[in-house]
């Protein structure tokens, strides 16, 4: 009995050292956690909001960071911004993609469609990295998946730049944010008020840009997350409904034998 009790509490131990070591090592500001639409058991996207975090993307990240994994018709799919097959055509064309080699054997550029993956902004990561400073801007496919904290801390990230303290020296093309490793990041601040207009009409403030922002990330890092969470519910509400046929049907065999 002692012996099993160990067992049990075993992981309790091992995760408890893990986590304060996490922290320690992380020396990173607790993140701002706004109320997120896709939180929850129950929680699902807003369409109109990767709508605007696809605009804040392409209008502003895209200039510097590519998003490899997804295409262009993602945006047409369910559970995403689900923007109309015209609309999301439109759009792909606006970028250019390298094609080829034509008939003369040589690599001409077309406009996208939707079974092109998203354009990147740089031809290799040396370009990337020569434009920033010798940093290279990650991908965002995954990024909210890649950090610890995701979409909180991806928000804070955006929101997080400030003057910094008098006695911190910082080189050229280095910012100080305070929820960024260290407090100094390569990217500069993006988000000020009305660094994109809406095209629904929404006031464009910093917060609301994050927001939307890291919505559109969220569900590029996991495009199935409402279709797992209905699943889920399915599931759990199956199991409670056959608990209960289970427990009643135990009942009645066992009433005569008491
Ligand atoms: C001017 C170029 C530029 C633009 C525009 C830009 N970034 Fe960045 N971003 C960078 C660079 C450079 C880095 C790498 C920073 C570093 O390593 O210190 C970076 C890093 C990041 C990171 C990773 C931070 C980490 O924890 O490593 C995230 C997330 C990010 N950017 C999100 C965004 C989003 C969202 C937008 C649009 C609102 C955006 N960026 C726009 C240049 C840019």
């Amino acid at each position: 009995m002692k012996f099993l009790f160990k067992l049990a509490i075993f992981p309790i131990f091992v995760s408890l050292i893990f986590s304060v070591n996490s922290h320690a090592a992380g020396e990173l500001k607790e993140p701002l956690h706004p109320y997120w639409s896709f939180e929850g058991p129950l929680g699902t996207f807003e369409r109109a909001s990767l709508q605007r975090g696809y605009q804040v993307y392409t209008e502003v990240c895209a200039g510097c960071h590519s998003m490899d994994y997804l295409s262009y018709r993602n945006l047409v799919e369910d559970g995403g911004p689900e923007f109309s097959e015209a609309q999301a055509k439109a759009m792909a064309a606006q970028f250019e993609v390298k094609d080829g080699p034509n008939e003369d054997g040589e690599m001409f550029l077309r406009p996208a469609i939707l079974s092109d993956k998203f354009v990147s902004p740089w031809e290799n990561e040396q370009q990337g990295r020569a434009a920033n400073g010798g940093a290279y801007p990650p991908d965002l496919s995954v990024m909210v998946k890649a950090r610890p904290g995701g979409a909180d801390y991806l928000y804070s990230l955006l929101l997080g730049y400030e003057e910094p303290p008098s006695d911190m020296k910082l080189d050229d093309g280095v910012y100080y944010n305070i929820y960024a490793k260290g407090q100094k990041i390569a990217m500069p601040q993006l988000l000020y008020d009305g660094a994109v207009e809406y095209t629904d009409g929404t006031v464009s403030t910093p917060e609301q840009m994050a927001y939307d922002v890291t919505s559109f990330l969220t569900w590029a890092a996991e495009p199935k997350l409402e279709a797992r969470k209905r699943i889920g519910f399915k599931v759990i509400a199956y199991l409670l409904i056959l608990s209960f046929l289970l427990y009643f049907t135990n009942k009645q065999i066992w009433r005569e034998s008491r």
